[in-house]
Order: C-alpha cells, then sequence, then structure tokens
C-alpha cells in the first residue's frame, strides 16, 4: 500500500493529466484536494481527448473511486456539465465511484462576476486570472461567510447565507466595480437544483478516505496548477489562491501529514506559463514559438496561448524542496527532439551577481538574467521508445543532468500524450 502525491513543479500544465492518468493503473482512490474548475487535465484514451476540470482524470477507470475533498472549490453548475459528459461518453458514473466533501466551498456565479470585473478594472496590472471565480471564492472561505455544499443541502442555511452574501456582494458590484447585481431568486432555484442533482455523491470524504488508508489501499493525490503558483511559495502575487504544493493534500483532504509516503514532482522538459508574472526564461522569440507549436501549448482551460521557456533547474529545485519531492517525472521531453542546441538554466544574473535561489523580491525576480548551459540535442524521433536505456544518448545526459541541477532522481519520462507512450523507471507504488 502507497500514499502518493503528484504536484506540480512549474506553474501549472507540467502534464499532470497525463501522468496521474497513467500511475491511476495502481491506484484505488484518486483524490483532488485543492483548486478548482480553473484546472484542465488533457487526457487521451485510445484516440478520445477528454478534458477535466474538476473530476479526477481517475474517473476514466471503471473501476476506481475518484473524491473531490473539502480543500476544492466546486461550480456545481460546471460539477454537473462534467458528470453529464462524463455519463454521455460512456463512463458510469454512480455514488460508489465519485465522493464529493460536504465541506466543499462552492464558487457562486457572484464569484466569477468579480473576479472577471477586478481583473479588468486592473488594465496592465493584471494578475491573469482564469476568471472561474477562484480566488472570491477562496476569499470568502477564508474571510468565514462561504457556502460549503453542506449549507447547499440545508434549504435554511443556504437562504439565509445566501442573502447575507448578496446583499454585501451587491453593494460591491453595483458601487466598487460598476457591474450589474444579483436576484436573489435567480441563484437560489438554480443552486437547489443542482443540489438535487449532486446530493447522491456528496459525503465526509475525510472519513472515506481515512477509512480506505487504513484498509491498504493505493491512494493517488492529484495535484492542480504548480508550485509556482501556490499562495504562500509561489511567485506571489501572480499565483492562485490555493496551497498547490504537496503539504495542501493534507489540509485539502483531511489526512494526517503521517499518511503520506511520497510526493512526486511533475515537471516540463521545458518550461511554459499562462497568465502574468515573472518567468526568467522565457523566450519571447522564434524558438519560444516553435515549443509552442510543437508542445501544442494552448490552456486546457481558457485556450490562452502559454508562454513557453526553456528548463529553469533553479524553480525546479525549489520546488523539490518546498515539497519534499522523492521523484521527478519529465514529461514532453519529445517536443526538444527538433531543437539542436538546447539550454538549461543553472542561475540567474542580477545586477551583475549570480544567484543561485529565487529572491523573494518580485521587481528583483522580474529582472533576473538566466545563466544558461548549452546541450545538444537529439535530433530523433523518440516517441515510439519505451524504455530508458534506448533513448539517444543526448536525451540520456539532458535527463542526467536535470537531475544533477535538481538534486532529484527522475522516476518517469513522458514521450508523447498517449497513456503508453511513457518510461517507467521505478514504479512510486512500490
Ligand atoms: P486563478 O486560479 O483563476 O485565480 O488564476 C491565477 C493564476 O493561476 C493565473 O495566472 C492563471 O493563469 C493561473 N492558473 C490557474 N489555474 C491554472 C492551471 O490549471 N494551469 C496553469 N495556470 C493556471
Amino acid at each position: 500500500m502507497s500514499n502518493i502525491v503528484v504536484i506540480g513543479t512549474q506553474w501549472g500544465d507540467e502534464g499532470k493529466g497525463k501522468v496521474i492518468d497513467f500511475l491511476t493503473e495502481q491506484a484505488d482512490i484518486i483524490v483532488r484536494f485543492q483548486g478548482g474548475n480553473n484546472a484542465g487535465h488533457t487526457v487521451m484514451v485510445k484516440d478520445q481527448t477528454i478534458i477535466l476540470h474538476l473530476i479526477p482524470s481517475g474517473i476514466l477507470h471503471p473501476e476506481k473511486k475518484c473524491i473531490i475533498s473539502n480543500g476544492v472549490v466546486i461550480d456545481p453548475r460546471e460539477l454537473l456539465n462534467e458528470i453529464e459528459l462524463l455519463q454521455s461518453e460512456g463512463f458510469i458514473l454512480n455514488n460508489d465511484s465519485l465522493f464529493i466533501s460536504e465541506g466543499a466551498h462552492l464558487v457562486m456565479p457572484y464569484h466569477k462576476r468579480i473576479d472577471v470585473a477586478r481583473e479588468n478594472l486592473k488594465g496592465g496590472e493584471k494578475i491573469g486570472t482564469t476568471g472561474r471565480g477562484i480566488g472570491p471564492t477562496y476569499e470568502d472561505k477564508i474571510r468565514r461567510i462561504g457556502i460549503r455544499v453542506i449549507d447547499l443541502l440545508e434549504e435554511d442555511v443556504f437562504n439565509e447565507k445566501l442573502k447575507a452574501n448578496l446583499k454585501e456582494k451587491n453593494f460591491y458590484l453595483i458601487h466598487y466595480l460598476k457591474e450589474k447585481e444579483f436576484k436573489f431568486e435567480e441563484i437560489y432555484e438554480e443552486y437547489l437544483d443542482l443540489a438535487e442533482k449532486i446530493k447522491e455523491y456528496v459525503v465526509d470524504t475525510s472519513v472515506i478516505l481515512n477509512k480506505e488508508i487504513e484498509n491498504g489501499k493505493n491512494i493517488l493525490f492529484e495535484g492542480a496548477q504548480g508550485s509556482f503558483l501556490d499562495v504562500d511559495h509561489g511567485t506571489y502575487p501572480f499565483v492562485t489562491s490555493s496551497n498547490t504544493v504537496a503539504a495542501g493534500a493534507c489540509t485539502g483532504a483531511g489526512i494526517g501529514p503521517t499518511k503520506i509516503d511520497k510526493v512526486i514532482g511533475i515537471s516540463k522538459a521545458y518550461a511554459t506559463r499562462v497568465g502574468n508574472g515573472p518567468f526568467p526564461t522565457e523566450l519571447v522569440n522564434e524558438l519560444g514559438e516553435s515549443l509552442r507549436a510543437k508542445g501544442n501549448e494552448y490552456g486546457a482551460t481558457t485556450g490562452r496561448p502559454r508562454r513557453c521557456g526553456w528548463f529553469d533547474a533553479v524553480m525546479v529545485k525549489h520546488a523539490i524542496r518546498v515539497n519534499g519531492i522523492n521523484g521527478l517525472g519529465i514529461t514532453k521531453l519529445d517536443v526538444l527532439s527538433d531543437f539542436s542546441k538546447i539550454m538549461i538554466c543553472t542561475g540567474y544574473k542580477y545586477k551583475g551577481e549570480v544567484c543561485s535561489s529565487i529572491p523573494s523580491s518580485l521587481s528583483k525576480l522580474e529582472r533576473c538574467r538566466p545563466i544558461y548551459e548549452e546541450m545538444d540535442g537529439w535530433g530523433l524521433d523518440i516517441s515510439k521508445i519505451r524504455e530508458y536505456n534506448k533513448l539517444p544518448d543526448n536525451a540520456r545526459r539532458y535527463i542526467e543532468r536535470v537531475e544533477e541541477l535538481v538534486g532529484a532522481k527522475v522516476i518517469l519520462v513522458s514521450v508523447g500524450s498517449r497513456r503508453d507512450e511513457t518510461i517507467l523507471l521505478s514504479n512510486p507504488f512500490i
């Protein structure tokens, strides 16, 4: 039995969805513990592309249990759309395959309007949020005025909380954001209707999860976003509003830290970012465009083109530290196959001095220039290779240099988007 947390070591979109889908074969239970439908996991099953935003991709395996735990913020409309989409594609969901936490907070229509309106007000200082209302929902949770899934199932509690929230939110929307207000009835009726449709899945997920851990099941905790979008450890304020690092799995799922056996970090063989904020190795040139085209780097949730750049070992090393990563998965190595020279950032230069760690000051980080080490490419298609030793020498040299620089062992290499296009060096569940 093993309980494994899989998290991103960059700014999200590291290809966690594919790795999680691959590791799910060996898991009994898959748990989402933070974020909301700002995430988008693209998985390929046979030749079918499926994008999931809330429900763990483990749902594509009929015999697995999937949990959306208390740390997630749930837009019930989007959740129901996903349930219906999966059912129409032949994936049978029932209350023995999907469990939704009573304690998860709800994304309300006003959260989304506030999120978008605030970004519009910021002009050039935008965070570049996904506009899904994630930040405003977590704000209400921390302010202790949020509405949880359990509140929605108790009609009088929901009525009271919605009224209290709308009083304040409408004032803010009208007078500060210059936006339209919400009518109580339009939200109340819709949400009660949604509650009827999702209530069969709602339980205390911490109880279920801890029981399954006691029974010796294999649990996979599926991180969303990435370490540099973490509200504590990321490039604040250009972050999301949850703890995306591995420790978030404990608070977000209601388990103790002693229950986690391994933390697997996922990193692209290069780097990408959507939204604004510092990105030291960003390539604003033809090389960056070429990475975007070859890697199909467009956001799974918003369709926005991702900013692209070289692998930043300083960042990934930092992520290894704050997450306690035991093993690294490198994804999209195949995307680098056509590049004759590949760069790895080994440090930064700031005002003529070398820094080998990430400065906390955002303005300093924005001025840091990457110091690169150049490596030879391999110029061969590697997508059919399934054994590490069969990779071209230069591809292995690249992986081994990454290991050396970041201080973690690579346990998995992904060479294509399909589930089987994966080289497993060490099985984290053993
Ligand atoms: P929010 O999570 O919508 O508030 O957005 C905050 C920041 O996190 C923005 O830069 C988003 O682009 C980024 N972000 C949120 N979710 C994801 C994700 O799943 N992948 C990559 N970036 C994300």
